[in-house]
């Protein structure tokens, strides 16, 4: 259930910006070079997936198994080909409504945080101009248990200064809505309701949230 929001935090990929098409450029270019076929649908499973898991599904697609060594090496070579992409990005692939819903929240006194499995979320937020919307940042390389654990939403809650059953996640994943469940905090879904069924709430995206700002002011004497 959603109580009053003390905290609010945000998924990135497919929540502030589509970079799951970014991703899906780079895996589909190695799986091209491995020899098989990456279809947009095999994609969906590596949504909120960290890059190293990725591969694994990626690999499990094409039938494929490595040595760690060459796992690390195939991993890199993708990642090398996303920060070229991402590199090219600006502030025009904000997704709709996102910016200004974060900062409608901020002024109504909601801590804000970022918490992301993706270790290029700083690079990502500084080519977007949006690395100021938040009080805290988590990403990827600094945690050890990637979503569904719940480990990132609780140390941005921490970061915050705000108790985990106060904070509202904001997430496009299914792995994300599963850690956001398991850290005890409530939870927008943003994209389809079919594939978003344990979240409180399902938003197409943050700008439709607008309408719900009331919703988020906290109670006074809290
Ligand atoms: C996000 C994306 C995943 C991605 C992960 C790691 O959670 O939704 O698709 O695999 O970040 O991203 P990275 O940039 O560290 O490879
Ligand atoms: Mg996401």
């Amino acid at each position: 259930m959603i109580g009053e929001m003390r905290g609010a935090i945000f998924d990135l990929d497919g929540v502030i910006v589509d970079t799951a098409k970014y991703h899906y450029l780079a895996w589909r270019r190695l799986a091209t070079q491995l020899g098989f076929d990456f279809t947009p649908a095999d994609n969906e499973r590596l949504k909120g997936v960290s890059r190293m898991r990725s591969l694994e599904i990626l690999l499990e697609v094409g039938g494929r198994s490595f040595d760690p060594a060459t796992c690390r090496t195939l991993a890199a070579r993708k990642n090398s080909w996303y920060v070229e992409y991402i590199r090219a990005m600006d502030a025009r692939e904000i997704l709709p409504g996102a910016s200004e819903y974060i900062g409608l929240l901020r002024k109504a006194g909601v801590k804000t945080a970022l918490a992301s499995a993706s270790k290029n979320a700083p690079t990502i937020l500084e080519r977007l101009g949006i690395s100021g919307l938040f009080d805290a940042v988590v990403d990827g390389t600094q945690v050890t248990n990637s979503k569904p654990d719940p480990e990132a939403f609780l140390l941005a809650a921490s970061a915050m200064g705000v108790p985990p059953r106060d904070c509202v996640v904001f997430e496009d994943a299914e792995a994300g809505v599963e850690a956001a469940r398991r850290a005890g905090m409530g939870i927008v879904g943003i994209g389809r309701p079919e594939s978003l069924k344990d979240a409180d709430l399902v938003a197409a995206s943050l700008g439709q949230l607008r309408a719900l700002l009331p919703w988020a002011r906290c109670p006074a004497g809290r």
